[in-house]
């Protein structure tokens, strides 16, 4: 098949583990014989650098015309000035609004191998297997009035945390129809003893579940939820929550995993096409020097063409050849090893050439 895929590398180590993702990509397209056409464009950091905007319509464009986007990173020390017009996290949430993917699948898994490189003890990670679906595109990251005034002789800053019974219903669907293919259980995560966007939110689970008796739905408030993700991790396996509950828990939960550089995730909407991205930032303080982890960028590329391609045979042989890497001992620096961000990614490659 022929695809066209947007590369946003972004910023710090982006371009050096989204060069190396496209080594991947390139490699499953001569062996399966497909042809990805990449058109690498600015976002983040480097963009206002060079437009003076983090996200610039024609990029926008680009990127919704294309079959799927993969993006490495945004965001730096350089641009961090609280005062400034605009910021690379900015473009990053244009990107995700504009593209309307709302729902962000963030899978956990433990790799056997890695069991001793998380801080928890080993036998509370045998057999984690976590797909926790964050909203996207809503809640407090989005939510109007936001911003600062002066009132009452008082400097004041303002978000809000607002939904819509549509937003809450499309993200829970996805859950529940993903939660068909794996154990049949979802965890919908609230704040339901306090927040009024949480009572709303678990009505519609319950609505969404009630349509889906088969799958067995379970509600979880939040601080509960960040307890269950350290004191018995296995026992959840989709997890659904609001946008920054969900940015919050999957920081935590790559805990478990061993490093962040691990972690893939996909961002999806209505439409085929999709937003990939590891859920690990642009890491400044290695930046530049080759040592970054690929693994999380080369596992997003993996759901790219499970998602938006629906290429299932080519997304599962990079998923297996990145396993019997690390089961082989291929290490970076985040899990202790001294294999640099090529070198790691070589190693996976070699797996796919000689993979039956
Ligand atoms: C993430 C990141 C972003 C977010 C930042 C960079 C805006 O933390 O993708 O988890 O908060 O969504
Ligand atoms: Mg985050």
């Amino acid at each position: 098949m022929k695809a066209n895929i947007t590369l946003l590398p972004g910023d710090g180590i982006g371009p050096e583990i989204i060069n190396e993702t496209v080594a991947v990509l390139e490699t499953i397209a001569s062996k399966y014989g497909h042809k990805f056409n990449f058109a690498e464009r600015l976002m983040g950091g480097c963009s206002i650098d060079k437009f003076g905007s983090s996200l610039t319509d024609e990029t926008l464009a680009d990127c919704q015309s294309a079959d799927a986007v993969l993006l490495g990173a945004v965001g730096g020390p350089k641009w961090d000035d609280p005062k400034a017009k605009d910021r690379p996290e900015r473009g990053l949430l244009a990107l995700r609004k504009g593209l309307g993917v709302f729902a962000n699948l963030r899978p956990v898994k433990v790799h056997p191998a890695l069991l001793d490189s998380s801080p928890l003890k080993p036998e509370k990670l045998t057999g984690v297997d976590i797909l926790v679906i964050r909203e996207l595109t809503g809640g407090l990251y989005f939510g109007w009035p936001k911003g600062r005034d002066v009132k009452d002789g008082r400097e004041r800053a303002v978000d809000t945390l607002e939904y819509y019974d549509y937003e809450i219903r499309r993200v829970m669907e996805l859950a529940f129809s993903l939660a068909k293919g794996r154990k049949k259980k979802v965890t919908s995560v609230d704040k339901a003893n306090v927040l009024e966007s949480s009572r709303l939110w678990r009505q519609i689970a319950v609505q969404v579940g009630a349509q889906n008796p088969e799958i067995e739905l379970e509600h979880m408030l939040v601080d509960t939820a960040s307890m269950r993700l350290i004191t018995g991790p296995a026992w959840l396996d989709v997890v659904v929550t609001e946008n920054m509950f969900g940015d919050i828990l999957t920081d935590e939960a790559s805990v478990l995993a061993g490093s962040m550089g691990m972690l893939p995730s996909a961002s999806l909407g209505a439409g085929k096409n999709g937003l990939y991205e590891p859920i690990h930032g642009s890491a400044p303080d290695i930046a530049g020097q080759g040592i970054a982890n690929p693994t999380g960028t080369i596992r997003s590329a993996a759901m790219l063409l499970r998602y938006s391609l629906n290429l299932e045979t080519e997304a599962a042989a990079i998923e297996k050849a990145v396993d019997e890497t690390i089961t082989a001992g291929a290490r970076t620096a985040d899990l202790g090893g001294k294999l640099t961000t090529k070198q790691m990614a070589a190693e996976i490659i070699n797996k796919i050439q000689n993979a039956e």
